[in-house]
């Protein structure tokens, strides 16, 4: 059987694209190995949101080529594909670049990948089209493999961006926004809790703004669809990320307060607090609109935790501006957060201008804006010492007898508790927050009556009471 490994970069979305490549070559005959050095076809799921990311796939590209030069002495051939935002935005200029790859295919075409295989000469090896056809429509169902044990499962509901902010590559790599339709997206969460998937994560570059049709004909809006998936027996969570500010609209709200199996936690990235670079960056909202959002959320939902991403020195961003995203950070007290340094990104429009700040400044306000993110992250985990919280238990701990699985939050929970719990919504009490997860003693099944189920369902109640503060990690 030949062998396939996929390296994926970026975002949540290309995790989701791998494993539907992996689907597609399943069919053909390939199974998935984790080395990269018995590999026969390497496919690197490239991400080109920032310049680093961009970079890593050149680098790692040299290391495939002395690979498949070890490799050729051992008479095996290895092929090797691009996939992903760097295979769209580049396109042929990766082969001419790096003659060691054979394939360049962008996020839309994965369907394509065995007839590009297949191709008979270069040109014919490069699909960085926006297809009419739906990718999602071609790809097999989901083969019951090694995942066939996975209690979490990522389904992309929504690609592509029409926000066009001005620092973002996004909308070039993958497109104008598109919504996959409810009754595509029921099959695909049915056939995943068939499974024995538990959380379901729904995802797009902009996810909020899906707006599917529903099995009535009508569009229906993500508040809708959340309230429809928690109606499938066996979806225990649901998330959804990323989402935008603009598109957090009455009726998702209500989803916060009204759909149990949505988890208290959401991730709205904001990038800054200065009005000014927010209208510079076309994100179409201020700060006190950002605030009056975060104001109704928590009015629907109390214990909810905010998590966020912040862009530090965009172009003109002066000590003031800097200093109103300080002041959000302490209005809003994220319990999580990723901060970037502003990177310029060819073809967008705040790379073009001419007021670029200098690295030096930038890396100062990211360690000045990360302290105040780490600050409130440590907080945050501190604040659950104590509490009876639910703990979806996706895998064994470190240590013998330990289990361990993601808080509410996404915090990971450490606990010993017999391994037959595995795939259970375990409810422990918080005993410590250490730097990175939280320990805790293992109380019981949730809703298991021998365990005494009525107190627990009393404990789990108001677990989460108290101020929704706290923050996340600064990367
Ligand atoms: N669709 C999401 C974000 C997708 S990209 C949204 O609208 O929020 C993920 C994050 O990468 C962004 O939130 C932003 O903080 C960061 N990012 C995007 N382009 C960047 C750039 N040119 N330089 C630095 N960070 C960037
Ligand atoms: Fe990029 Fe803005 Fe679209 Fe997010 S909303 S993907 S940051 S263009
Ligand atoms: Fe990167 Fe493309 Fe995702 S640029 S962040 S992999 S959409």
């Amino acid at each position: 059987m030949k062998k396939v490994h996929v390296k994926s970069y970026g975002c949540q979305m290309n995790v989701y694209d791998a494993e539907r490549m992996a689907d597609v070559l399943a069919a053909q005959g390939y199974e998935e190995t984790p080395s990269v050095d018995d590999a026969d076809l390497v496919i690197l799921n490239t991400c080109h949101i920032r310049e680093k990311a961009a970079e890593k796939v050149y680098s790692e590209l040299g290391r495939i080529r002395e690979n498949k030069a070890v490799r050729a002495r051992q008479g095996l051939e290895t092929r090797v594909v691009v996939a992903g935002c760097v295979a769209q935005a580049e396109g042929a200029e990766i082969m001419r670049r790096a003659p060691v790859v054979d394939v360049v295919v962008g996020p839309q075409s994965y369907h394509r990948l065995p007839e590009l295989l297949a191709a008979r000469n270069r040109d014919a090896a490069i699909d960085i089209e926006f297809p009419v056809e739906d990718k999602f429509r071609a790809l097999p169902a989901r083969r019951n493999g090694a995942e066939g044990r996975n209690v979490s499962a990522f389904l992309t509901i929504q690609e592509g961006c029409d926000k066009f902010c001005t620092f973002c590559v996004v909308p070039y790599t993958r497109g104008a926004e598109t919504s996959r339709p409810v009754a595509a997206l029921l099959e695909e969460a049915k056939r995943l809790v068939g499974l024995g998937v538990k959380e379901l994560t729904l995802l797009g570059q902009n996810v909020n703004a899906w707006h599917g049709e529903g099995p009535d004909g009508k569009t229906w809006s993500l508040g809708r669809l959340l309230r429809r998936l928690a109606d499938i027996d066996g979806v225990e969570r649901l998330r959804y990320t990323t989402s935008h500010p603009r598109d957090m609209d009455d009726e998702l709200i209500a989803a916060h307060r009204d759909v149990p199996q949505l988890m208290p936690y959401l991730h709205l990235p904001v990038q800054a607090g200065s009005d000014r670079i927010l209208a510079a960056m076309n994100r179409r909202h201020t700060a006190d609109d950002y605030r009056r959002i975060i104001d109704r959320v928590r009015a629907a939902r109390p214990d909810i935790a905010l998590s966020s991403d912040f862009i530090v020195g965009f172009p003109g961003e002066t000590d003031a501006d800097f200093a109103e995203t300080m002041r959000l950070v302490n209005d809003v007290r994220f319990a999580s957060a990723f901060s970037f340094k502003y990177s310029a990104r060819p073809g967008t429009p705040a790379a073009d201008r001419e007021d670029q700040l200098p690295e030096d400044v930038k890396s100062a306000r990211l360690a000045e804006l990360q302290a105040a993110l780490e600050r409130d992250r440590i907080a945050f985990n501190q604040a659950m010492t104590g509490r009876v919280i639910e703990v979806l238990v996706d895998r064994k701990g470190r240590a013998a007898g330990q289990m361990a699985g993601k808080s509410p939050y996404l915090q990971g929970v450490h606990f010993e508790a017999p391994e037959a719990i595995f795939g259970a919504v375990a409810v422990v009490e918080v005993l410590e927050a250490t730097a990175g997860s939280l320990r805790a003693r293992y109380l019981g099944v949730k809703g298991a009556s021998a365990l005494g189920g009525g107190a627990f369902h009393q404990a789990s109640a108001a677990p989460y009471s108290g101020a929704a503060q706290g923050i996340a990690n600064a990367t």
